[in-house]
């Protein structure tokens, strides 16, 4: 049988998903809009370049949630992007309203499907996802930890002159200002970065990461990032549509890991057929922790303003 995952939102994140998991031909895919005629219109321009990949994915644009049934994986990116100056906390209420609609809809037409969530404030909006769904928390993750860490990477890249594909990064926390990138797991090919950065050079990297979001925000003037939202989306839809079992940082439910209860967080994961297959606990130091803590604070605060 063939996998089919449904996109709910045909914009520029759900778009370019769909590019990336069709042009793998990994699974059939139906992209969802509420604006007629823009996902038929993608869907049928993507259609139209499978035979230029060589796929044989299928995909289906549509406005009615009966077309997403028996979904193995809904990716949810409907909503709204940032504008200059907005945090992505500022997309709550309006966000809020989008996700939980989607979310009874899924539940109803897809009910053992995993569920990514990628629209922002992401954490807020997974534990949202989750509640609404009433699924399994292991069937209800978000994207963020793994388009940080990318972020990184590449900054990490640039500076050292090397390629990205030498370096791992990892970064953990709420996927919003306060992340929690973690120096003393970030390295090039094994060397950790202390020993090739100064601490300020290090510093000044981190900090670009953190605001690497609102960096591009404010270069595009109207709409958020997608590309490497989208690639990091189809990395988290690969590793549990092949079962790849891979680890990477994503937003997962923490029932007393890292010390926190009752919150979605970015943390390492196992990533397979089931979903969030296992949490992996990294030691953390003082200071790691102490952010951990306020990221974790910066996304209750928001789960209390929606009254979840
Ligand atoms: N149901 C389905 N689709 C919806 C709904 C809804 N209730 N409300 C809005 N949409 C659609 C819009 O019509 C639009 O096509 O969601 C799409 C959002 O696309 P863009 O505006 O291009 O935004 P995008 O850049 O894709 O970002 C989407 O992902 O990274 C996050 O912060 C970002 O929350 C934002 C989300």
């Amino acid at each position: 049988m063939r996998k089919k995952v449904s996109i709910i939102g045909a914009g520029n994140v759900g778009a370019t998903t769909a590019l990336l998991i069709v042009q793998s031909g990994i699974a059939d895919v139906v992209l969802f809009d509420i604006v007629e005629g823009i996902p038929q219109g993608k869907a049928l321009d993507l259609a139209e370049a499978c035979p230029l990949w060589n796929s044989s994915s299928l995909i289906k644009g549509t406005n009615d949630y009966s077309d997403t049934a028996n979904s193995d994986i809904v990716v949810i990116t409907a909503g709204f992007p940032r504008k200059p100056g907005m945090s992505r906390d500022d997309l709550l209420h309006a966000n809020a309203e989008v996700v939980r609609h989607a979310c009874s809809e899924i539940s109803k037409t897809s009910p053992t499907a995993i569920i990514i969530i990628v629209t922002n404030p992401m954490d807020v909006m997974t534990y949202l996802a989750w509640k609404t769904t009433e699924f399994s928390c292991k069937r209800v993750m978000g994207m963020g930890g793994i388009l940080d860490s990318a972020r990184l990477t590449a900054f990490l890249a640039w500076e050292f002159n090397v390629s990205p594909q030498d370096i791992e990064a990892l970064v953990l926390g709420g996927h919003g200002d306060d992340m929690v990138p973690l120096s003393s797991f970030t390295a090039v090919k094994g060397i950790p970065i202390a020993n090739l950065f100064t601490k300020k050079k290090s510093d000044a990297l981190i900090e670009r990461t953190r605001k690497g979001g609102a960096e591009i925000v404010a270069l595009l003037k109207s709409g958020s990032a997608y590309y490497a939202p989208a690639a990091a989306s189809s990395h988290m839809i690969k590793s549990i549509l092949l079962d790849e079992k891979r680890v990477l940082p994503c937003a997962a439910y923490l029932n007393g890991e890292y010390g926190i209860k009752d919150i979605y967080m970015g943390v390492p994961v196992i990533l397979g057929k089931e979903g969030v297959e296992k949490i992996i606990e990294v030691k953390l130091s003082k200071e790691e922790k102490s952010h951990f803590r306020t990221s974790c604070e910066s996304v209750r605060k928001l789960i209390k303003k929606l009254s979840l």
